[in-house]
């Protein structure tokens, strides 16, 4: 078994990251560097772990149970998911919590009621009690629409972050976490494209539904073509089952079934240059996986999203594959997961579509809820 963590191996990642000119481009086809593999171990185990986390978070999502300055704060890449550090209780105590846009409450294993913030403290803050802390970061920290959330008892006006590529999980580095709760003025930040937030129209007080970010995904192209995606499965429907969220809480994005089986096979109708990986699908629930050993760059049909409003998000490649290497054997996989990822039950209601972490990753994304609208652009987040 292969370490990635040489320090060589560190070096070209960066220099990949340094000097590799924007590979988001009008062509069809998008190039990633076969170095930038994911580092583990047990890269199986790894991408397993990772699918498995994504359709655990997609069965919570579907079936819940139910101002100051701005403040920047680190985001951290932790395990699949993005950490900031708060302190609560007298004297504080530093806890890492999970940014999750998906709920809107605060968990943290019990210590006291005062929020301290980099530059204030918010007495009585409204959290929860957590019981399970076995894993770091210990705590939950709910950015979702309830009123109970991160935002809301906090007053923002919006709030922004950067995903800093899930290469640099677990290690010293980190982006940012932007709170703003300053009243502003509705312009719209330099190079941002946006489309509405929406909200689930069923959702009403006591539905988790209404905590989820909408967003009106309305097509998917793959290498320029458009993926024929039922309307009914892009929308709610008249029990708010349905529709597309923004998830910061998922690494890999979801898709039900009908729709990850149209997008898989538009990647496997248009990839000519690489056989299947039949056998890396079998160990770790993902497809189409391919098999590119012997090749130093990977060329695939480019993933793109287009909202409501005209706002399109060209993905970068290594936002919708990831590679792996080991031992002799180098193969690329789709980063989604649909409900039969891994012969689970069929997961039936809410969003359909979950756009999770991994997609954004080198995205700074914007949750204007003063003007009810989510933007986005390409940004280096390291
Ligand atoms: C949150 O909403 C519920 C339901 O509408 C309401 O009863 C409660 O008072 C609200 N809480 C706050 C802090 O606004
Ligand atoms: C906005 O886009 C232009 C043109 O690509 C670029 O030169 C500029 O640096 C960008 N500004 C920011 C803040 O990203």
């Amino acid at each position: 078994m292969n370490s990635f963590a040489s320090s060589s191996y560190i070096v070209s990642i960066l220099l990949v990251y340094a000097f590799s000119p924007s590979i988001s481009s009008s062509s069809s086809s998008l190039t990633i560097s076969i170095f930038d593999t994911i580092r583990h171990p047990d890269p199986y185990k790894r991408l397993t772990h990772l699918a498995t986390t994504s359709i655990a978070r997609a069965k919570h999502i579907k079936n819940p149970q139910n101002a100051p300055n701005p403040t920047t704060t680190p985001l951290s890449p932790f395990s699949g998911a993005y950490s900031i550090s708060l302190g609560f209780g007298t004297p504080p105590q530093i806890i890492p919590f999970v940014m999750d846009t998906g709920s809107s409450y605060t968990w943290f294993p019990c210590y006291g009621g005062t929020l301290t913030m980099p530059h204030e403290k918010i007495e009585d803050f409204l959290v929860g009690c957590s019981v399970f802390s076995s894993n770091q970061p210990a705590g939950l920290a709910g950015f979702g629409r309830g009123n109970s959330s991160f935002p809301s008892q906090l007053g923002l006006k919006k709030f922004s972050y950067c995903l800093i590529s899930h290469k640099f999980d677990n290690t010293e580095k980190s982006s940012f976490l932007l709170m703003d709760a300053e009243s502003d003025s509705g312009s719209k930040t330099e190079n941002f494209s946006y489309t509405p937030m929406l909200k689930n129209p069923v959702g009403s007080e006591n539905s988790a539904l209404s905590d989820y970010y909408y967003v009106g995904l309305r097509k998917i192209t793959v290498g320029g073509k458009k993926v024929e995606i039922l309307h009914k499965d892009l929308s709610p429907d008249s029990n708010g089952d349905g529709g597309t969220i923004v998830d910061s809480g998922t690494t890999f994005t979801y898709m039900n079934q009908a729709v990850f089986d149209l997008v898989a096979d538009a990647f496997s109708d248009q990839v000519k240059d690489y056989t299947s990986a039949e056998d890396v699908e079998a160990v770790t629930g993902l497809r189409p996986c391919f098999d590119v050993a012997g090749h130093v760059t990977v060329k695939m049909p480019e993933l793109k999203l287009h909202f409501k409003g005209g706002a399109e998000m060209a993905l970068p490649l290594e936002n919708y594959f990831i590679a792996v290497s080991d031992g002799g054997k180098s193969f690329v996989c789709l980063t989604a997961v649909t409900d039969d990822t891994l012969l689970g039950p069929e997961l039936v209601g809410g969003p359909s579509v979950i756009l999770g972490n991994f997609l954004m990753q080198n995205f700074h994304v914007e949750f204007d809820l003063r003007n009810e609208r989510f933007g986005f652009r390409q940004q280096y987040c390291s």
